[in-house]
C-alpha cells in the first residue's frame, strides 16, 4: 500500500530499492529474528514512530521491522548526500512516509525534517541529533506526544548529554552508540570497512604504499587505520587525546601533530567529531594530489571555506572528487563535499555489522517505549541483557558456539578467598 503523502524523488524506482532492501535483509539474521518477534508481539502497536539515519538499504529493512511491530512510521535521511531515492521509493510503497531526497538544498533538507517530526511521534530514531534539536527549538509544540527514543552515534550523543547536563532534555533518549554491539563492530569494522569501500571506489586509486593520515583515533579511527595498513599504507595518526596517542603508538601507528601529518599524507581522513580538524594552514604544507575525505559525522571537520578562499579554481573531475587548484599549481581533492565518505560516496557499512546496530536500535526503541514514565529524561544505556542478546543470536547466525562457566567456575569468580 503506497503512502500518498510521501515526499520523494521518484516513485518509479520502486523495484531497484526493493532488490537492495531483499539483500540487505537476507544478511542481516539478527533483525530478521526481531522481526518475527515484533510481528508476534507488536510492540509499537498504535504508535508513531519517526525515524532520521542514513536513508540507505539496511535502515529501510529497520523502518520495515518497526513497522512490522505495528508502528505506523515516518522516516527522514540524516545528511543530504546518504539518501538513496530507489529505497525512498521501495518504501513508500510499503506504506511508510518517507520524506527523504537525495541532494536536497539545505532548506528542503530542513523542511524534510519538520515534516517528520509533524507527525507527531510517540517515539523518535535519531542520528547525530537532528530530529531532538528541531523538537526542542523550533517545533517545541510536537514535544507533548513524545514518549522517548533512540540515538545512533557519538555525536549526537554528546549532544544529548550537553542538553541532559544543562536541563534543556525533555524525554529519555537510549544512547545505541554506546552499546558494545554497536561500537566495537560498526564503529570499528563498520566504519573501517566502509570508508574504505567509499575512497576506492570513488577514486579508483592505489592504497599500498603511500600514506594515510587518520586524524582521531576513536573507535572509528582505529577501524579506519587498521584497514589502511591491511591495503599496505603508511599510517600516521593525528590526536589530541593523551592516552589515545599512546595506544594509536603502541598500535605501530605513527603519531605526530596534524602541522607535519599535512606534509606527508597522500590520503587524509578526518573522524574526529570535531571541526577544523584539517584547515588553512595545513592545506598550505600539502602534497599535490593530496587526497582529503571525513568520516566524521558532520561536514565540519575539514576546513572548506578556507580551502575554497585559497583556491584559484575549482572543479568537479570526477564523480564525489573535487580538485581545488591553489595558487602555487598545487591541486587537493575533497571526496564527498567532506560529508561522510563511506555513506555519501558509498553505501555506508556492510548489512553484517549494521544487523547487530539496528537490533540494538530496535530492542532500544521498545526498552524505551515498554520504560518511559520511569526512565526520566535522560540519556540511557542500554541495558546489558540487550547488548549481550544481539551478541548471543549473532554468534548463532554465524555458527560459532562459546563454552559455559560450570557451578564451580562461577562460585570461584564470585568469591575473594577461594584459590
Ligand atoms: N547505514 C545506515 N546508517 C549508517 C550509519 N550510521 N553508519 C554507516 N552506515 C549506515
Amino acid at each position: 500500500m503506497a503512502t500518498t503523502n510521501s515526499i520523494i524523488r521518484d516513485p518509479s524506482l520502486a523495484p531497484e530499492g526493493k532488490l537492495k532492501i531483499d539483500w540487505a535483509q537476507a544478511h542481516m539474521p539478527v533483525l530478521n529474528r526481531i522481526r518475527e518477534e515484533f510481528e508476534r508481539e507488536l510492540p509499537f502497536k498504535g504508535l508513531k514512530v519517526a525515524i532520521s539515519l542514513h536513508l540507505e538499504a539496511k535502515t529501510a529493512y529497520l523502518a520495515k521491522v518497526i513497522q512490522a511491530g505495528g508502528a505506523q512510521v515516518a522516516i527522514t535521511g540524516s545528511n543530504p548526500l546518504s539518501t538513496q531515492d530507489d529505497v525512498c521509493a521501495a518504501l513508500a510503497e510499503d506504506g511508510i512516509t518517507v520524506f527523504a531526497k537525495y541532494n536536497p538544498t539545505a532548506e528542503e533538507y530542513h523542511d524534510l525534517l519538520v515534516k517528520t517530526v509533524e507527525t507527531k511521534p510517540d517515539l523518535i530514531i535519531d542520528d547525530g541529533g537532528d530530529l531532538v534539536t528541531i523538537l526542542h527549538t523550533e517545533r517545541q509544540d510536537l514535544l507533548a506526544t513524545i514518549r522517548g527514543g533512540a540515538e545512533e552515534t557519538t555525536t549526537g550523543i554528546l549532544r544529548l548529554k550537553a542538553m541532559e547536563k544543562d536541563g534543556s532534555l525533555k524525554f529519555p533518549m537510549v544512547a545505541v552508540n554506546d552499546a558494545y554491539c554497536k561500537h566495537l563492530f560498526d564503529n570499528r569494522y563498520g566504519t573501517g570497512q566502509s570508508v574504505w569501500d567509499g575512497i576506492n571506489r570513488t577514486t579508483n586509486l592505489v592504497v599500498a604504499g603511500k600514506t594515510v593520515v587518520v586524524s582521531g583515533y576513536g573507535w572509528c579511527g582505529k577501524g579506519v587505520a587498521m584497514r589502511a595498513k591491511g591495503l599496505g599504507a603508511n599510517v600516521v595518526v593525528t590526536e589530541v587525546d593523551a592516552i589515545k596517542a599512546v595506544e594509536a603508538y603502541m598500535d605501530g601507528f605513527a603519531v605526530m601533530p596534524m602541522d607535519e601529518a599535512a606534509k606527508v599524507g597522500d590520503f587524509f581522513v578526518a573522524v574526529t567529531g570535531n571541526k577544523d580538524v584539517i584547515r588553512g594552514t595545513h592545506f598550505e604544507n600539502m602534497k599535490d594530489g593530496a587526497i582529503l575525505s571525513n568520516a566524521g559525522h558532520f561536514d565540519v571537520e575539514v576546513n572548506l571555506v578556507e580551502l575554497a578562499a585559497m583556491a584559484v579554481s575549482k572543479r568537479t573531475v570526477r564523480r564525489n572528487i573535487e580538485e581545488y587548484a591553489l595558487k602555487d599549481g598545487r591541486r587537493v581533492y575533497v571526496l564527498a563535499e567532506g560529508r561522510l565518505v563511506n555513506l555519501a560516496a558509498g553505501d555506508g557499512h556492510p548489512a553484517e555489522i549494521m544487523d547487530m546496530t539496528f537490533a540494538l536500535q530496535a530492542l532500544a526503541l521498545r526498552y524505551a517505549n515498554e520504560n518511559y514514565q520511569s526512565l526520566g529524561a535522560k540519556v540511557i544505556n542500554v541495558p546489558y541483557e540487550l547488548d549481550e542478546q544481539v551478541a548471543r543470536t549473532k554468534l548463532s547466525a554465524m555458527g560459532v558456539a562459546i563454552d559455559t562457566l560450570s557451578g564451580e567456575q562461577k562460585a570461584y569468580l564470585d568469591s575473594w578467598t577461594a584459590h
